[in-house]
């Protein structure tokens, strides 16, 4: 049987691209796998988090797994620090991880050029702490983004390192997932890159009808097609590539074909487009807050999963210990 795992930092409110990219999936895998979904609030300390924010934060993408359909009967879901296992794992595959894979990660140098006072230890070894991660439950499909797959790379370099050097075959080869489909990317409003909370363009599952209409009436276009079937710019084909996740494949092919035909009036594609976004999130927003307020519930759920989560913990890393030479008097 397959086992499934992934997580998200708890750095504010989830917004469309975690939605579509990560936590969409999440919901599909946990009745086809043994699946592991987690809040990754050790990560999030790399960027140095208010103190008082945190917890908020923790119970916000919580509530937002329950309200997308985690069902935390039938997955296991956890939050990080509950199962400090994933730490002694992260120590002990650092041991095998070298300076110089760890400062040419992408996301590492994209940190260190945004905050260049705090390019702390942590960030370095974000990736080792994600592979431990993964490698605490065997885990061999990781439901993520596009973005996330240079460090599935290095977990599966480091899992190979791992069983190589000891000569066993212990780990798995953990692979990035989408359903046998490509990885998404869901861009922001704001014309190139993608979505995401530092960037500033995002949809989050939380707005309202109207703060989603407003951002997306503000989406950056350009300034219209001057001949028949002339390439789709960015900011347009970003548009498009956000309908793919939400709308009907009728309405997005309505769009691009009044687009190649030189019809397409930018105002009424962004009409659309906020529907289509307010019609697939909006059960869920008004789930997240009936959750959010129930404090026995969530107490009950962490606790059920760090229950679990610890128990496989502990039979990965008793196994780990004995293949590397760690033994009780
Ligand atoms: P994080 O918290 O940045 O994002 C959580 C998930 O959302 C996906 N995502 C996107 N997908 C498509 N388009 C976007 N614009 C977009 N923005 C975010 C991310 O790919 C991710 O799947 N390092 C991870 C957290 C993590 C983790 C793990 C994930 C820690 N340990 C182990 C999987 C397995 C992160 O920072 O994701």
């Amino acid at each position: 049987m397959d086992i499934v795992l992934s997580g998200i930092r708890p750095t504010g409110q989830l917004h469309l691209g975690n939605y579509f990219g990560a936590l969409k999936n999440f919901t599909k895998m946990q009745h086809e796998a043994r699946c592991f979904f987690f809040i990754a609030d050790y990560h999030a300390l790399t960027t140095h988090p208010d103190p008082t924010m945190l917890h908020d934060n923790i119970r916000n993408v919580l509530s937002e797994y329950l309200a997308a359909g985690v069902d935390p009967n039938v997955a296991t879901l956890y939050i990080q620090s509950d199962v400090p296992q994933v730490t002694e794992l992260s120590l002990l595959l650092s041991m095998h991880a070298y300076l110089g894979e760890l400062e040419r990660t992408a996301s590492f140098k994209d940190k260190a050029r945004k905050q260049p006072n705090n390019v702390n230890a942590g960030l370095l070894c974000y990736p080792v702490l994600m592979a431990a991660d993964i490698l605490l439950h065997r885990a061999n499909k990781v439901p993520v983004g596009k973005d996330q797959g240079q460090h599935l790379e290095l977990t599966r370099v480091f899992a190979r390192r791992f069983n190589t050097i000891y000569g066993v075959d212990f780990f798995p080869e953990s692979q990035a997932y989408n359903f046998g489909e490509e990885l998404v990317k869901i861009p922001g409003l704001d014309g190139s890159g993608k979505m995401g909370k530092s960037e500033g363009n995002c949809v989050y599952l939380v707005d309202s009808d109207e703060v989603i209409r407003k951002k997306v009436m503000k989406a950056v276009t350009d300034s219209g097609p001057t001949e028949p079937n002339s390439p789709i710019s960015e900011p347009i084909q970003n548009i498009f590539t956000i309908m793919e996740s939400v709308s009907a494949p009728s309405t997005l092919q309505y769009f691009k074909d009044k687009y190649a035909s030189c019809e397409i009036r930018y105002g009424d594609l962004k009409k659309q487009l906020a529907e289509d976004i307010i019609a697939s999130i909006s059960p869920i927003r008004e789930r997240i807050a009936e959750i959010q307020s129930n404090e026995k519930y969530l107490h009950e759920v962490v606790c059920d999963g760090a229950a679990k989560a610890r128990q496989s913990a502990d039979e990965t890393l008793r196994q780990v210990r004995e293949i590397m030479g760690i033994k009780h008097f």
